[in-house]
């Protein structure tokens, strides 16, 4: 696995999203499922997004008590996904525990990434409301070596961090990266972007790219020039 473009399918029903889908006719792509979606078609679009031939990265982000998530883990198994995530702040004990649950009787299991400290956090936010006094860098590093120690098989990062994690946890510990733009393309909300090519560079294992393939005028093309530059 890795090397790979997921498509952020941030829509907000699963009339738009099939009928986004519906204009890959060749390679169907890797793609990103996250809360507003699910909590609003439940198991039954991931069903069916599967049935369709797509891998599927279920983007929820768990954070509970350790049996909690375990339980929790189990059920997103069970939907034969390929790739879901918590949040490393929820501590060893909690990814531990969400390993357990996410593994099948069969031994198999979908990929488990840990968010580190989301991009929507700086530094000024991370000290006042979480009081915590570290350099976020070095917040996320830990962060990232933790999710290693506790077995998981990577964090979502951004492109610049890709490198450091590697250092940091091995070759082996998957980065995938967001806030990932084409050259020439709108950057919209996102502050720190890089391209498909540039994230290759980093080391990044998957990018993840949302609205330069949704929106574009031919999301097959856009998407096939991400992987593209991404994978060549
Ligand atoms: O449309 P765009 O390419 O910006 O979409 C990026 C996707 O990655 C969105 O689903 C966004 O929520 C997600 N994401 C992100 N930055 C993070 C974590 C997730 O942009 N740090």
């Amino acid at each position: 696995m890795g090397k790979d473009v997921i498509v952020a399918c941030d829509f907000a029903s699963a009339e738009q999203t099939y009928a986004f889908l519906d204009r890959f006719d060749t390679k169907k792509p890797f793609v990103k499922i996250g809360m507003e979606l699910f909590y609003a078609e439940g198991p039954a679009i991931v069903k069916e997004i599967k049935k369709r031939g797509h891998k599927i990265f279920l983007d929820l982000k768990l954070h509970d008590i350790p049996n909690t998530v375990k339980k929790a883990m189990r059920v997103l198994s069970e939907l034969d996904v390929d790739m879901v995530n918590l949040h490393a702040a929820g501590t060893i004990p909690m990814m531990e525990a969400a390993l357990e649950g996410l593994t099948r009787a069969d031994g198999s299991r979908p990929i488990l990434l840990a968010v580190t400290q989301l991009t929507s956090t700086d530094q000024e936010t991370m000290t006042r409301d979480l009081l915590i006094n570290e350099d976020i860098a070095d917040v996320v590093i830990h962060y990232a070596r933790n999710a290693a120690k506790a077995g998981l098989d990577g964090v979502v990062c951004s492109p610049l961090e890709a490198k450091k994690v590697h250092e940091v946890c091995g070759a082996g510990f998957y980065t995938v990266t967001p806030g990932v733009r084409f050259a020439d393309g709108e950057v919209g909300d996102q502050k720190r972007v890089m391209t498909p090519a540039q994230a290759k560079i980093e080391g990044s294992d998957y990018i993840v790219m949302g609205r330069p393939i949704t929106q574009a005028d031919d999301p097959a093309a856009a998407y096939e020039r991400a992987l593209k530059e991404f994978t060549e």
